[in-house]
């Protein structure tokens, strides 16, 4: 595979640090869990899938280390710290209840068993991400199947997953279908995954591409330029809100005025039947320095308050479906997600 977030390489945690892309491709190692969680929390990896993979090998790794004596102790520790990274995609919390699943199962077989387990674990969560992404592609080319022309928030390609990606995974699967396809990036301002990763990723594979500030999506659209919308997901209440990265419901708000369809791709472990609405997912406040500097250099008055909400949440009336490696959802949302995941 082309782009690797994330390995798991001589009992280390590897990663892209995607803070430096694309000037620079450079992999830090983490060897121990204190360094998975200071590099969620600090974007070096990021993306709903990647950080719940992230979060299950900081876990494994920190299984490896803990010591024999205080093992269940460290091990509580270790969950506490990765579960306060980041708080809104809930693809970390899903991955994190996977090994405690293992930890309690296996605990009885001692410490060296639970380690290999955990370690497997984490393993097959990696592994199962990266068939969910092509799986939920295949889904995707079909129904995108007549547009060519589709615009994309954020990243949510492989740098945000184990591999190949959700919107982006739809997208690989059409171009890979045989079908033409140009992709619209709008930068996502604060953090710029769009301008910075998305072009990076697309441009890697030669699919062609055109970047855009996110202030140019309604012209695009009244000019009659967009075929459709297509973009990952955090967190997918049980009635069909979808929490993604601020700006997300800019564009689906805007997608509705021109009747362009707007689609969210996710694998299922994105969904969290235990949030009725898109009103009860935590949506998580950075520091407003990623707006005021950018990469150090200051792009507003020094001292100046800045507002960050890292998501926001996109109502389900104006989703038009949402792609999952089980199949599609339509609406009604609030029947249907419950039904889906219960299939
Ligand atoms: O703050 P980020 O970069 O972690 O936000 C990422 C997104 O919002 C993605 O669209 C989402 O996680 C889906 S990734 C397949």
């Amino acid at each position: 595979m082309a782009v690797k977030a994330i390995e798991w390489k001589n009992g280390h945690v590897v990663m892209l640090d995607q803070r430096l892309l694309p000037a620079k491709e450079v992999r830090r190692v983490c060897k121990d869990y204190t360094e998975v969680a200071r590099a969620i929390r600090d974007m070096v990896i990021r993306g709903a899938p990647a950080i719940g993979v992230a979060a299950a090998m900081g876990i494994a790794l920190g299984a490896l280390k803990a010591k024999e004596k205080s093992f269940d102790r460290d091990i509580e520790r270790i969950f506490h710290v990765l579960g306060k990274t980041r708080p809104t995609a809930v693809n970390l919390f899903w991955a994190m209840a996977r090994m405690r699943k293992v930890y309690i199962a296996k605990r009885v077989l001692g410490v060296e068993a639970v380690r290999r387990f955990l370690k497997e674990e984490a393993l097959k969560i990696y592994e199962e991400d990266i068939s969910a992404n092509r799986q939920l592609g295949r889904f995707g080319a079909q129904v995108l199947g007549a547009c060519s022309n589709i615009l994309t928030h954020c990243n949510a390609g492989a740098l945000a997953t184990a591999g190949y990606g959700t919107a982006l995974g739809v997208i690989r699967a059409m171009k890979e279908s045989g079908k033409t396809i140009h992709v619209w990036v709008d930068e996502t301002r604060p953090f710029l995954q769009g301008s910075r990763l998305t072009a990076w990723e697309l441009k890697k594979e030669e699919i062609p591409l055109t970047v855009v500030t996110d202030n140019m999506v309604g012209y695009l659209m009244d000019q009659g330029k967009v075929d459709a919308v297509v973009v990952g997901c955090d967190r997918i209440a049980a009635n069909g809100d979808v929490a993604n990265k601020i700006g997300t419901y800019v564009v689906a708000v805007l997608a509705q005025r021109h009747k362009v369809p707007f689609y969210v791709a996710g694998p299922t472990s994105s969904i969290d039947l235990n949030c009725p609405s898109g009103a009860e997912i935590p949506i998580e406040q950075r520091d407003g320095r990623e707006i005021s500097h950018f990469f150090g250099r200051p792009l507003a008055p020094r001292g100046v308050r800045a507002f960050n909400p890292a998501f926001d949440v996109t109502p389900h009336e104006l989703i038009a479906a949402i792609i999952t490696e089980k199949g599609v959802i339509r609406p009604p949302f609030s029947h249907n997600v419950r039904i889906h995941v219960a299939h």
